[in-house]
């Protein structure tokens, strides 16, 4: 893109300090300025907009929905996890760890999955996944690929750990990186943010990209050559997620539903977690802070929360539909966090507070487009640790409690 065609662009959309600095910048930095404002989606903006006028966009008809418990479960254990392994050995499954986020929370300059969990020796947050996974692999004797989605920010790192720890054993042909999209941060007044004078501050896009990016990355094509039908997403960030679960699989397969969500009981009805439920007759999930009172309360004959089931980000899709919805757009939302960027002064403000507004699409959004989902109940101290803080709630050592009493030595 030219300069005057970059000046245009943003004079449309009233961004044109985007080019304040401009003649202050170097050959190199200016190409690059140039680049990221060609590939600026300025809908975002109008989303942006929309947002301010109108919050988020409102819910339809929630309605429950129960899940497979885990009594359930256990009844046709056997039955499930043959057609799971049945389904791993024919090579239909494939995984996708989410690997994109920036982790702010938990606080560490590194991708997520670097962080040393472990006290008496090296236990780091990617080995504990691999682990977990090369327990199906040994059980079905046959390696299910793995697609690590990074982002700009942390796909060097990442790359860099996984060789240089060997792939904690993982077979490597077996481990295919993708790198998600970038979106933009603007300030309350609309006016997207400059992080320096030749770079626009950019963020991972969220979750929900994964599969538009995957396809960007070419590795759609890899997917239909092998035949893998199936995509176990999960997120990184929960060191007792199992995955490519082959009871969660056979039990998918064979409800007919055509995708599949783990869920753990709530602990409290107030638990701030998101709920599988249904939405005008579909999947859906809805966030803590969107259900009322009386859906927080409400129960079930048998006693039972109507809104019992929470999701933990470990979901299963069909290949086939992914395609089939690929230019469906996902819905983005607007999210207030702390962005770094710089003054009308060319200085560099490192805020305290949230400052500024990212947009995310969220892989649980997904779940709305299927036509069903199987809703796979599971225990939660054996399969959900999540790393989100660096202490307290959902934190370093509340994981290390609960990896602890799964046997695992720290
Ligand atoms: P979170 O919602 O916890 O976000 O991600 P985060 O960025 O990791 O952490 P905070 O909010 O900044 O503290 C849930 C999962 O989705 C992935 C994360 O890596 C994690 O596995 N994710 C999130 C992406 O892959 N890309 C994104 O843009 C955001």
């Amino acid at each position: 893109m030219t300069y005057t065609e970059a000046k245009a662009k943003l004079n449309a959309c009233e961004q044109s300090h985007l080019l304040r600095w401009y003649e202050s910048l170097n050959d190199t930095e200016q190409y690059q300025l140039l680049e990221q404002i060609a590939a600026l989606d300025t809908s975002l903006l109008n989303v942006f907009a929309d947002y301010q006028k109108n919050g988020e966009a409102t819910r339809g008809r929630i309605e429950p929905l129960g899940a497979l418990t885990l009594d359930e479960i256990a009844e046709n254990k056997e039955k499930f996890t043959a057609a799971g392994l049945d389904a791993i050995r024919q090579g239909k499954v494939g995984a996708v760890l989410l690997a994109g986020g920036m982790g702010t929370r938990l606080g560490f300059d590194k991708p997520k999955g670097m962080y040393n969990i472990g006290l008496s020796k090296p236990l780091y947050i990617f080995e504990c996944l691999i682990h977990n996974l090369m327990q199906v692999v040994d059980q079905a004797g046959s390696f299910v690929p793995l697609f690590i989605m990074t982002s700009e920010k942390n796909d060097e790192d990442t790359r860099e750990f996984f060789e240089e720890m060997k792939y904690f054993g993982y077979n490597p042909e077996y481990i295919h990186f993708f790198v998600q999209e970038m979106a933009p941060a603007v300030a309350p007044d609309g006016k997207i943010l400059l992080e320096e004078k030749g770079r626009i501050a950019t963020s991972p896009n969220g979750n929900g990209g994964w599969f538009s990016s995957l396809a960007k990355a070419g590795l759609v094509n890899l997917l239909q050559k092998e035949g893998i039908s199936w995509l176990n997403v999960f997120a990184v960030d929960n060191v007792l997620q199992k995955i490519a679960d082959p009871c969660f699989i056979g039990a998918t397969l064979l409800s007919g539903c055509d995708s599949g969500s783990k869920v753990v009981s709530k602990a409290a009805p107030e638990e701030r977690v998101g709920v599988l439920c249904l939405e005008d007759g579909k999947p859906s999930i809805v966030e803590y802070y969107e259900m009322t009172p009386e859906m927080i309360h409400d129960h079930e004959p048998d006693g039972r929360l109507s809104y019992n089931y929470g999701v933990i980000l470990n979901y299963l899709f069909q290949t086939e539909k992914l395609i089939a919805l690929l230019n469906n757009h996902l819905p983005v939302h607007v999210v207030h966090k702390k962005v770094s960027y710089l003054d009308e002064n060319g200085i560099l403000i490192k805020p305290e507070e949230p400052n500024a507004y990212k947009f995310e699409s969220l892989v649980l959004d997904m779940i709305h487009l299927q036509d069903s989902c199987l809703s796979y109940e599971v225990q939660r101290n054996q399969e959900f640790a999540p790393v989100k803080n660096a202490e307290g709630v959902d934190s370093v050592f509340s994981a290390r409690d609960l990896l602890r009493l799964n046997g695992i030595i720290l």
